[in-house]
């Protein structure tokens, strides 16, 4: 994996000050979970977990085998320190780019406020694709829309300045010249969410 990244190092300084406004989030999870939007098939692997705000939703939705991903140290170390007595989670510190599992390994790949950061999109999204089974999902979530994210990269340092989130509806256009079936792409103010299914390599 890529260690010492300046993106690794700019989330390991702000993992501290990460678990803040938690309590808002939390809560805006758990109406998507209970409205049977987000998919839940497991095993699922959250893919920048942080300090692991997914976790109990998973959990709470009947997710009992989860592969927790995350390249800062520090963010994992306080996601393990929350969430490490929870059976059926595994913690690794690894790069969405380079997943240290098998093929077909996951009904569920979730990639919550993670999505812009990484390097090679076109690269995770095919390695998300060898990870999952087919037809299994893919799920790009975020709690606003991709105007009021990019602004907030914008502002938030040099590290992630230019993360960008393309609207939802890029996004859906490239998975599906990628290998996956759009099943919901919807973004307004407050939501992004886009689900898809891998499609089986033919
Ligand atoms: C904006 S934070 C979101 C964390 C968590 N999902 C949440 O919503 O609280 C993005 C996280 O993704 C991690 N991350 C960024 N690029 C990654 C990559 N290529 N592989 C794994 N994790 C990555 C960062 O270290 C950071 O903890």
């Amino acid at each position: 994996m890529r260690t010492n990244t300046e993106k690794q190092l700019f989330f390991d300084d702000v993992a501290p000050r990460w678990v803040r406004d938690e309590e808002e989030r939390s809560a805006r999870l758990a109406g998507l979970f209970s409205s049977g939007i987000l998919p839940v098939s497991g095993p699922v692997l959250d893919v920048g977990t942080g300090t692991g705000i997914l976790l109990p939703h998973l959990r709470a939705s009947g997710c009992d085998a989860i592969d927790a991903c995350e390249i800062s140290e520090a963010m994992l170390r306080t996601a393990q320190e929350r969430h490490g007595n929870v059976p059926g989670i595994r913690f690794l510190r690894c790069d969405a780019h380079r997943l240290p599992v098998r093929d077909a390994s996951y009904g569920t790949v979730h990639c919550f406020s993670v999505y812009p950061h990484f390097d090679d999109p076109d690269r995770a999204i095919a390695e998300f694709r060898r990870v999952l089974r087919a037809g299994g999902s893919l799920c790009v979530l975020h709690l606003m829309d991709h105007l009021e994210l990019n602004a907030l990269h914008r502002d938030a340092g040099r590290a992630v300045a230019h993360d960008v989130l393309p609207p939802v509806k890029t996004l859906a256009d490239t998975l599906t010249s990628s290998g996956y079936r759009v099943l919901h792409a919807e973004e307004r103010p407050g939501l992004y969410l886009l689900h898809a299914e891998s499609l089986p390599t033919s």
